[in-house]
This record gives structure tokens, sequence and C-alpha cells, in this order.
């Protein structure tokens, strides 16, 4: 007999008993498929999950300090980002790409940002206003030479509120959403972040890894092969030892960074069948859930931005919040030293001094900055209009957050002395970026609500069909091999759809019967031993 001939006869012997016990094994097991994103997502009062769970990495704080500081946070700064005085956002949002040609995504109805005419804002705004006080050199308020794009200080390129070519924008006509903004474009931008001003912590990126953009994700069904993927890659990269604490950090913030805005997108998600808003958990899962680190780099975003804020809380204190409307600037004044007056209660988060402290680092230092800077550049390559919005904004809040925790002693954060090391729109950056990190932190906390609401749903199903079961396998042993067919179609509908991959994958390749068919049995037996998966014997038999 020819070995293929063997294998074929081999095959129909035991392909069907096969098919079951894989079958049931998946079934069986669900879990620890699941269990990796159910670590994550699992409620905390149910079955005593507590992941996220211990110390965040390079901080010195637990994800459920943060979680309950965030509980009480998130209302003051969801009320505060509805104020005149950080409603108003004025940037340079239509500079060139200084790195390569980008075409922009003008045709998508959905990138548009509305901007705001300069007439609705606080008259003490306008670049007309701004620009003659400067000239007139009328104290140091507005700082008089601020003609480059930033300082030693700076961490990012700050922008000017007294530029002309800045346009102001209501960032409440432009909430933070799913766009459609995807492909090459996108790819390009976080590819070029990763790759080129990232330390060389990630080994560099093939395409296709990116091109399911990140600021606008798009998972559409059949994302076998993304999870795959991304449960293959599930390692930290910054799990390598010889990598410093400060390059851990710039790591862990532009990938919190990435992360976050993921969250942002797929919490408000575009269903394109209704045309309504709303969680999208797949997309959850796929973006975000499926690699913890990203997740825990969310949080580590959060201490960051909430270290910096206590830390600046004197000056911010004494800060003027000027709209010119009194009683609106006195409300907000409470507003702000009252959520101060939080931040300021928890327990210590971070611990800045940690870094730059030995003599040597100083070099370390400069390059941080500098690759910070670069960051902040390369998000005018951004070719859509509002993600290149709240990608700059969110890049300036981390900006500055870095400038009050690297640049200035605490001594020197004091209004009365130094009233002018933050201009209103770093301020304005700071406070809805630490909102928006914020808000992901709550849409975490929803969309684990949500999965587990999904799995109730489908252990009803599940159940269901194991009460069908035995019949359907009565019904097997008198006709074998055609109803194997009907019958695991019927059952193979129920499951999720990764396991329907497997399963038809099987079916298939048990029908093409190519010397391929071994390699590819011991590719799933692989896939099943890493998922941790008990392996069918009679698979292992055959591959033997
Ligand atoms: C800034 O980023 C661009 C694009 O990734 C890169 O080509 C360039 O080398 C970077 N410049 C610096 C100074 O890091
Ligand atoms: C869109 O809405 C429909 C109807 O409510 C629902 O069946 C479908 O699953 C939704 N799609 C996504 C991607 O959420
Ligand atoms: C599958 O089931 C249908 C009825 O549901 C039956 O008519 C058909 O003959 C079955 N096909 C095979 C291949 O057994």
């Amino acid at each position: 007999m020819r070995s293929s001939q063997f294998i074929l006869l081999l095959l129909f012997s035991i392909g069907s008993p096969l098919l079951f016990s894989i079958r049931d094994s998946i079934l069986a097991l669900k879990t620890p498929l699941e269990q990796s994103r159910v670590e994550i997502l699992l409620d905390k009062t149910d079955q005593n999950y507590c992941i996220p769970s211990g110390m965040i990495s390079d901080a010195c704080c637990d994800f459920e300090t943060v979680e309950k500081i965030n509980n009480d946070l998130t209302p003051r700064l969801r009320e505060l980002s509805k104020t005149k005085f950080f409603k108003y956002y004025k940037l340079k949002l239509y500079k060139e790409c200084p790195f390569w040609k980008e075409y922009g995504m003008c045709v998508n109805q959905a990138c548009a940002v509305e901007t705001t005419d300069e007439s609705n804002v606080p008259e003490m705004w306008r670049s007309d206003v701004l620009g003659a006080l400067q000239t007139s050199q009328a104290g140091t308020f507005f700082q008089p030479f601020k003609k480059c794009e930033y300082t030693d200080q700076d961490f990012c390129v700050v922008e000017d509120e007294s530029d002309s070519e800045g346009v102001f924008v209501n960032l409440l006509d432009n909430p933070e959403r799913f766009t459609g903004y995807a492909g090459a474009s996108a790819s390009r931008v976080w590819k070029s972040i990763y790759e080129e001003n990232c330390f060389n912590i990630i080994p560099p990126i093939n395409n296709n890894q990116f091109n399911n953009n990140h600021f606008a994700s798009s998972s559409t069904g059949k994302q076998l092969g993304n999870i795959l993927q991304n449960v293959a890659r599930r390692s930290d990269p910054t799990d390598n030892e010889e990598i410093c604490f400060e390059k851990r950090v710039y790591y862990r913030l532009i990938s919190g960074l990435h992360s976050s805005i993921s969250i942002h997108i797929c919490n408000e998600y575009l269903n394109q069948t209704t045309g309504q808003w709303g969680p999208n958990l797949e997309c959850f899962i796929t973006r975000v859930a499926s690699h913890p680190e990203r997740l825990q780099n969310v949080y580590f975003n959060y201490i960051v931005l909430l270290r910096a804020i206590s830390k600046a809380a004197d000056y911010l204190n004494g800060y003027e919040f000027c709209t010119g409307d009194k009683n609106q600037d006195l409300q907000v004044k409470a507003m702000v030293s009252e959520l101060l007056n939080v931040a300021r209660s928890c327990p210590e988060t971070f611990d800045e001094k940690q870094m730059f402290a030995s003599p040597e680092s100083r070099l370390l230092k400069e390059e941080f900055k500098a690759r910070f800077r670069n960051v902040s550049r390369i998000m005018d390559c951004v070719g859509c209009d509002k993600c290149r919005l709240w990608g700059k904004l969110q890049i300036s809040g981390l900006g500055t957050a870095l400038k009050v925790l690297f640049s200035y002693d605490d001594e020197y954060l004091n209004p009365k002395v130094n009233p002018n090391l933050l201009t209103r729109t770093e301020i304005v950056a700071l406070f809805n970026t630490f909102n928006r990190v914020s808000e992901s932190l709550s849409a975490i906390e929803h969309f684990r609500h949500v999965y587990q609401e999904s799995i109730r749903g489908n252990d009803k199903q599940i159940n269901n069909e194991e009460s069908s079961k035995v019949e359907i396998e009565t019904d097997t042993k008198s006709h074998e091999s055609s109803t194997t067919k009907n019958t695991t179609n019927r059952q193979v509908d129920s499951l999720s759809e990764e396991y329907q991959f497997i399963i038809k994958a099987i079916i298939s390749t048990k029908n093409i019967l190519s010397s391929y068919v071994i390699n590819f049995y011991q590719t799933i037996i692989r896939q099943l031993e890493y998922w941790n998966i008990p392996v069918p014997v009679l698979l292992k038999s055959i591959t033997s």
C-alpha cells in the first residue's frame, strides 16, 4: 500500500471519532483559551478573580487602588472637561507631516473636525490679543520669545496659543471615537513610533501586523487569525532585563497611550448595520484585552498622569483659570481644587525620583525628551483630522506630565515665584488627557460586565446543546459518515467562531488529504499545547 493510501485509510477509520474527541475536548475545555481573556475581564466580586490585580509594573501602586481612585475621579474629570476653560483647545491641526508625504483622508466625514471661530472663545485667548501682548512685552505673563517650538524643559512640541495659524476646537463637538481611519497611513504612524522612536525595545514589526490600524480598529467577525496572532504574541517586550527602567517607562507610556486610544474607539464604535454608537466587545478583546501588558500600560499612564497632577497641585491651585466669566472661573477653580485634593489624598502611585537618578543618565534624559518630541511631530502625520486632534492632544498631555515630573523640582512649582511654567494649552491638554485615560479605565470596567453577560449567554446556549447531543449521537451510530457531517454542522453553528474555525479546518482538511495533513495536525497540536488544552490521544497518535 502506498503511504498516501495508508494515511487515507487511517484518517477515514479514525476520522469521525477523532472529530468528536476534538470537538468534545474543545467544548469541555473551552475555558483555557478563554481564561486568558477571562482573567482580565472577569468581575472581581464574582468567583474571586482579582485580575488585573497586584502591583502595576514599574509603579508603586496596585490595580485595585487605581480603580478605586478612578471611581472617585472620573465624574469630576468628566464635569471639568465640559467647562469653558477646558473644552476649548487651540492647536495647529493642519501642519505638514515632516517625515513623509501624507495625503490625508478628507473624504471621510467621520474624520472631520469641527473648528470653532475665534469669535466664540473668550477675547483674552484670541491670537490678535495674545500677539499684541507678546509684542508689547507686557510682563512675563505670556513668555515673550516663544518662537521656538519647544524649550529645553518641554517633552513635546508645545502648541502656541498666540499663533494665528492655530485653530480653536471645541473638544465636546469632536468626540474621540471610531472613524474608520485605517490601513497603511495609520500603520505607518505607529510603526515609525515603535520602530524608530522607542529605543528599539520592540523588534521590527511586519506590515500585516499593523494593517489593522489602531486609531480606528475595525474588527470584522472572522478574526481567528488575529486572535491566534495576538495570543502568540502575548509576551511583554519590556520583560527583557537589559532594558533599563527609563526606557521601560517610555515604552509603557507609548503603549499605554496607544491602548487607551484603541479603547476609546472600541467603546464608541459605529455599528454599521444599525448606525448606532456603542461599545464593541470584540474590538476591545482583540485590540487590548488579549494583551495583558497593553491593558497594564493603560493603568500605568493613569498613574503617571495622576502623579504629575498631584505634584503640580500647588501650582494648579494657584493658577488663574480665566475665561472672562468671573463666576465660572471661580467654579472651575473650586472644581480643580477638589479634584486635586482627591488626587493628593491617594497613596504614592509613581516615584519619578527613581528616574534619571544617576549622573550618567543625563544623556538618557535628553534622548528620552528628543524622542518624545519626535513622537509629537509624528502625530502631524496622522491622516485623519479627528484622530490627529486627539493624538496631538494626548501626546501633549503626556508631554506636560513628563515636564512637570522631570523638568521641575517641587519647590520650583510655586505659582507665586514662577507663575508661567505651564501655558493654558498645556493645562487643558493635561486634564483632558487624564480625563481620556480615566474614561478608558471606566470602559474597561464596563467591558468586563458586557463580557460576563456574553459568557452567561453562551453558557445557556451550550447547555441547550448538551441536552440535544445524546439524541444526535445515537443517530450517528446508525449511519456513520453521512450524518457526521450534518450533526457536526449543527453543533458547529452554536460554537464560538474560533472553535468553528478549527473544526471546519479539520473537516475540510480531512477531505483534501495530502501530505500536508500531518503537518497541519501537528500545528494544531502545538497550538493546543500552547493554550494548555489537553491534546486528544488519537490526534497525537496519528502524528507520532
Ligand atoms: C523622528 O521620527 C522619524 C520618523 O520615524 C525618524 O525618521 C527620525 O529619525 C526621528 N528623529 C529623531 C531625531 O529621532
Ligand atoms: C450591530 O447591531 C445588530 C443589531 O442590534 C447586532 O445584531 C450586531 O451584532 C451589531 N454588530 C456589532 C458589530 O456589534
Ligand atoms: C443532512 O440532513 C438533511 C435533513 O436535515 C437530510 O435531508 C440530508 O440527507 C442529510 N445529508 C447527509 C449527507 O446525510
